[in-house]
């Protein structure tokens, strides 16, 4: 009765009650096909994680999905990396509340073919484009342009990493892309 409803908790909120939860917790929403997830990673509020082909979730990976977190077809994650879709309101002292009553939500949307790097955190709402990498170790808290090697905290575009033109069909705005190259 205790594993069933552990179970249950656990889909609807990755609430961790022991071993239950631990199977719940690697539920997940639409997957598509050849994704590896490795056996220590944690997906929480899974049914709000979308993976698209091939995706890789190495060992250690936790994903907060319940504000939505969508990763796109060959992504990479490497080991103890962290996708956070969730916070907390910073005005919560001056509005006499805990941290914990302002529990907030930001979808986490990662491209296609993105490189996620070693222990990088991905913060609430930020977009990777497709094609990125991100260096290990890094803290992405704002959007990360298609094609472009992101490292640092907090991560900041380093390179463009495909053909020149390419950056113009992407979308990348002019001054991303001189500061990027001038660095
Ligand atoms: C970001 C990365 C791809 C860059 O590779 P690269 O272009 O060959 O980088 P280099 O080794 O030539 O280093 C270039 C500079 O960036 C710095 N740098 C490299 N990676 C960095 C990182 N993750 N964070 C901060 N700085 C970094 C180097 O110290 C060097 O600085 P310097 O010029 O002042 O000496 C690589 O360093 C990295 O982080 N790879 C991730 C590896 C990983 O996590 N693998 C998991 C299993 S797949």
């Amino acid at each position: 009765m205790t594993t069933a409803v552990g179970v249950i908790w656990g889909r609807l909120w990755g609430v961790r009650i022991g071993f239950a939860t631990r199977m719940a917790t690697m539920w997940i929403g639409p997957c598509g096909r050849g994704c590896t997830v490795y056996p220590t990673a944690r997906i929480y509020g899974g049914r709000r994680v979308r993976f698209g082909d091939r995706v890789t979730i190495n060992d250690y990976v936790h994903i907060w999905g319940v504000g939505g977190v969508s990763i796109g077809d060959d992504t990479m994650i490497a080991a103890h990396s962290v996708i956070v879709s969730q916070t907390h309101e910073l005005d919560a002292l001056r509005q006499g509340r805990k941290y914990r009553e302002t529990l907030t939500f930001a979808p986490v949307k990662i491209g296609n073919n993105v490189w996620i790097g070693s222990s990088v955190t991905i913060l609430p709402g930020v977009t990777i484009g497709d094609g990125a990498v991100i260096g290990a170790g890094a803290v992405v808290t704002r959007d990360i342009p298609p094609a472009a090697l992101a490292i640092g905290v907090p991560a900041r575009v380093i390179r463009l990493l495909g053909e020149q033109n390419a950056f113009e069909h992407a979308g990348i705005a002019a001054s991303a892309k001189t500061s990027a190259q001038d660095a």
